[in-house]
Parts: C-alpha cells; sequence; structure tokens
C-alpha cells in the first residue's frame, strides 16, 4: 500500500477529509498528516506524492503554520491547494499578498496550459474560490497555467520538479473537472497505480486479523449501528465463532432493535452473540435524575461495568475490538485557536474502558463512513444498518426531557415509530441525517372527541448534515409533517400535541439533551 500512498498534509482546512476521499475514490490510498510532519517522517512514509491543503491563515505572518522546508529535498510531486500553493510559492521565493478583491464562491477559471495537471480540460472552466490572499510573483522555474479575472496567478506550475499549485479546489463539487485535476495528478505526475480495493482490503484486512489473534479469542461490543456491524463482520470472517459479540440492552433503544440485532447477527450471520438484558439495572440508576449531563454519566459508566462485567466471566479473551474511524484518528494540529470546549459527553460503545487489558482490534481505522458501507455492502449486512442514521449511544434516555420512566419510554418509543415510518414512505430517510421524536416534559391542554385533555408533547426533530458538526432542520414537506402528526396524536396514547423543531446547529444542538 505504501507503495502507492499519498499524504495530505492538513494546514487546517474544512475540505482536506474530502482531499483524501476524492484521492481515494481513484483507488489509491491517502493519509491526512499534520502540517509539522518533518521531511524525514514523510521519507519513511515513502508517499508517491504530497499534496498541501488549504488553510484559513495567511502566509505572510509569522504565526501562519509552514512546512518542515526540507519536504522540498525530497523530490517528491506535490500539489498546493490554495493556502498551500501560496506556503510552497512562498518557501521557494514567490510573493503573497492581501488583497481587497476576495474570491468566495465560483469563478471562472481560464486554462493557460492544457497539459500534465490540466490534460484534458476544457480552456475555461467554473471553479470553486475561497481566498482573500494573491499569489502576486512566480517563484524562479514556475509558469502560471492558468488565471481568473481577479486572479492572474490562479495555477502554477514548476514541470521539471513536479510541483503544482491552484488557488481554487479542486476537491469541492463545484469545480467542473476537479476530479480530472485530481487524477492527472495522481496518475500522470505521482504515476500512482490505482491498487486500493474494498474488495482486497477485506482480504488484506482478514489475513492480518487471522495471523494477529491466532488461536485466542476476541470480544466486540454491538451498538446496532454500522461501524460495530462491519466491525464484527471482518472479524467474524477471520474467526468465526471464537468472536464472541456482546449487546446490551440498556431498555433505551427504540421499538423492534434487539429483535432486529437478533435477527441480523444470530439468525442470519450465526455469530457467537449475547444479548444482556441490563433495561431495570439502568432505569434504576437513573431514577429521578433530569439533568442531560448527569444522564450521560450515568449511562455511559453504567454500560461499562455491565461490560466488564460480562468480559470478565469470558475465559481466554485477549482483544477487544472497536468500530473506530477515520476521522476519529486523523492527528490533526490545530492551526489556529485553542481547544474546543466540552458541548456534550459523547459516549458510544468504541469508547470502552481498558481497564481489562485487552488488546485493541481497529480494522476500521484507516476507512470513512462510505468505505465502511461499501465493506459491509460486500459482506451482506442488511440496508436497515448499513443506511442506518445515526443513533446517541445513551438512546431514547437524551430524547426524553426530564424524568427517564418505563411510561415516558414506551410513549416516545410509539411516537418515534411512526414518524420513522412515514419518513421511509415518502422516500425522505436516506436524504436526512436523522430524524427522531423527542418527548417534551410539559402537558398541554387538548380536546378529543368532546372531552378535555390534558396530555404531552411530542417535538418532531428532522436535521441535514454532512458530519453531525453543524446541521439545518430539513424542510419536510407540509403533508409529510401532517401524517407524521396525526399518527402520532391519533395512535399514541397520551400525546396531544406535536410540534416540529426548527433550529439549525448552532445555536442549538441536533439532540435537545
Ligand atoms: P449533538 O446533539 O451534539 O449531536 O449536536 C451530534 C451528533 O452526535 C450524536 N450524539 C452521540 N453519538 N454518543 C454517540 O455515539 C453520544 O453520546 C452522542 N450524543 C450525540 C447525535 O445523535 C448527532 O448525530
Amino acid at each position: 500500500m505504501a507503495k502507492n500512498l499519498i499524504l495530505i498534509m492538513d494546514f487546517g482546512s474544512q475540505y482536506t477529509q474530502l482531499i483524501a476521499r476524492r484521492v481515494r475514490e481513484n483507488n489509491v490510498f491517502s493519509l491526512i498528516v499534520p502540517y509539522n510532519i518533518t521531511a524525514s517522517e514523510i521519507k519513511n512514509l515513502a508517499p508517491k506524492g504530497l499534496i498541501l491543503s488549504g488553510g484559513p491563515a495567511n502566509t505572510y505572518r509569522k504565526v501562519s503554520p509552514k512546512p518542515d522546508k526540507s519536504i522540498l529535498k525530497l523530490k517528491i510531486p506535490m500539489l498546493g491547494i490554495c493556502y498551500g500553493m501560496q506556503v510552497v510559492a512562498q518557501l521557494l521565493g514567490g510573493k503573497v499578498k492581501f488583497s481587497k478583491g476576495r474570491e468566495y464562491g465560483r469563478a471562472e477559471l481560464f486554462i493557460d496550459e492544457q497539459k500534465d495537471l490540466f490534460k484534458g480540460l476544457a480552456a475555461n472552466l467554473t471553479c470553486w474560490m475561497s481566498h482573500g490572499d494573491y499569489l502576486t510573483k512566480l517563484p524562479k522555474g514556475f509558469r502560471t497555467i492558468g488565471h481568473t479575472l481577479n486572479a492572474p496567478i490562479a495555477a502554477i506550475a514548476d514541470k521539471k520538479r513536479a510541483i503544482y499549485g491552484v488557488q481554487f479546489h479542486p476537491e469541492v463539487i463545484h469545480t467542473q473537472s476537479g476530479d480530472k485535476i485530481v487524477s492527472n495528478f495522481l496518475f500522470r505526475i505521482c504515476k500512482c497505480s490505482s491498487n486500493w480495493r474494498m474488495a482486497s482490503f477485506i482480504k488484506d484486512t482478514v489475513a492480518k486479523i487471522k495471523k494477529e489473534v491466532g488461536k485466542k479469542r476476541v470480544i466486540c461490543g454491538l451498538s446496532g449501528g454500522v461501524d460495530s456491524a462491519v466491525t464484527a463482520l471482518l472479524i467474524h470472517k477471520a474467526i468465526g465463532r471464537r468472536l464472541r459479540c456482546i449487546f446490551i440492552d440498556n431498555g433505551l433503544l427504540r421499538k423492534n432493535e434487539l429483535q432486529q440485532v437478533k435477527k441480523t447477527f444470530l439468525e442470519h450471520f450465526k455469530m457467537n452473540l449475547v444479548c444482556i438484558d441490563s433495561r431495570q439495572r439502568f432505569l434504576n440508576r437513573l431514577k429521578g435524575i433530569t439533568d442531560p449531563e448527569e444522564k450521560r454519566k450515568i449511562i455511559g459508566n453504567e454500560f461499562i461495568k455491565v461490560f466488564e462485567d460480562k468480559a470478565k466471566k469470558l475465559k481466554g479473551v485477549n482483544f477487544l475490538a472497536q468500530g473506530t474511524l477515520y476521522p476519529d484518528v486523523i492527528e490533526s494540529v490545530p492551526a489556529f485557536g485553542g481547544p474546543t470546549a466540552k458541548i456534550k459527553t459523547h459516549h458510544n460503545v468504541g469508547g470502552l474502558p481498558l481497564k481489562m487489558k485487552l488488546k485493541l482490534i481497529e480494522p476500521l481505522r484507516d476507512l470513512f463512513k462510505d468505505e465502511v458501507r461499501n465493506i459491509g455492502k460486500r459482506l451482506g449486512l442488511i440496508e436497515n444498518i448499513l443506511m442506518r442514521q445515526p443513533f446517541p449511544g445513551p438512546g431514547l434516555a437524551i430524547r426524553i426531557l426530564g424524568d427517564v420512566t418505563d411510561e415516558r419510554l414506551s410513549i416516545l418509543r410509539e411516537a418515534d415509530e411512526r414518524l420513522l415510518d412515514e419518513i421511509k414512505k415518502a422516500d425522505l430517510y436516506d436524504q436526512i441525517w436523522q430524524s427522531f421524536a423527542v418527548l417534551l416534559p410539559i402537558k398541554t391542554v387538548g380536546v378529543m372527541g368532546d372531552a378535555r385533555t390534558y396530555e404531552n408533547v411530542v417535538a418532531i426533530r428532522c436535521v441535514t448534515s454532512v458530519d453531525g458538526m453543524t446541521a439545518d432542520w430539513a424542510t419536510v414537506p407540509y403533508e409529510v409533517l401532517a401524517k407524521i402528526s396525526n399518527r402520532i396524536i391519533n395512535e399514541v396514547k397520551g400525546v396531544n400535541r406535536v410540534t416540529y423543531d426548527i433550529s439549525s446547529k448552532p445555536p442549538a444542538t441536533i439532540e435537545w439533551e
């Protein structure tokens, strides 16, 4: 794999992960590394090419992030994007200046040389710009290969040293032929071959797990989501029933979730799975607790205790499998700013304790979510799990505002099921990041038949998002909202009012607690 590796040096761009994915879409393996990686570390990894990402800094400021100068001596082909182009150009004697005519959004790019990086492109195309600084003087040995009305030097090349730079963002979908530019860099300039394929990933990973685990045993916590499911399937393929999966029913699951897990993993895949009924244990611990952070802590700790208790009883277990994905492990050095403020304590199956002194197996730690889904599909995972919307570790407890009781759980479960059913029927499930119901801690007056009611309020939350970090409320058609509301009020006992949440994140969060 290293023979065909592209490194992406991260200067803090919001698009860094997108660059990595664009490279992988060409079946070339890519890794994101911090901008300050040293030249000797790069040499050890022996990449075929370097891509320097964009970033929010200004190269002419003292505090701006700069790469190790010696990378220029490595003779590895380079592509600088936006800030990445400016920083390389400046290192080589070019000049970058602030300009009042900032360019954000679409711009027309005129290609001056339709070869190498721009081979096969139209003479002019739309590109995506996001910058205030400009390259005003070319470094020695470079030529201008593209310009826009506002940026006379919008793309540069030094063919001899195989160093290229573009002021615009080829990784963004709005740049016409952006994919062609990326593939030209990979195949024409870096001479990569395209051998990063999911089928070979499965084969290699299974062989690796077999070798590492030998005759020993592995445990894996299943959550019902795609990451832990694919982790388990890969390991199961390697060591069969020496993988023991644990599913904890904490009583905070949605309707039919336990049944689906059993059906999929026990009946279909014939895995070695234990489902632990801990419903009462969690409910007892949550009694009277209304503070969201306290709920999260209790659920997280209790989860760990149940898992540890079970794991201790299993003899001869040496490994713990986790569904960690690549975005969780990317080692970024923040180009600016301090640590981000803690908003909520997140808990998930991936964050299990290591007091048990088990060795970790994380077969998905190099993969993005879409790649994990691709593997899941190849391993025969059902669509319901494969395309499942994210569901938080603390489950319905953080969607019941106030006291979590059996009765309130049951109301929310029924309401949530009606909502999901209508969203799926309207073909909206895959377009929406998350759609769920929230039970509010208030009652309102209503009228049913001729009688007065005084019952619960359910809020509907549907959001669109790319990564859950920011989100917008989804513009679900009124007719669908009407159906959801009708069904919940008519079919779920104890609810007489439904509202729709129209807050974006920020300032709201996706979950209500
Ligand atoms: P918030 O509410 O912070 O949620 O905007 C962002 C995304 O994270 C999910 N979420 C969690 N996922 N454990 C998880 O595995 C958690 O404790 C947790 N809390 C929130 C939330 O559903 C959304 O997708």
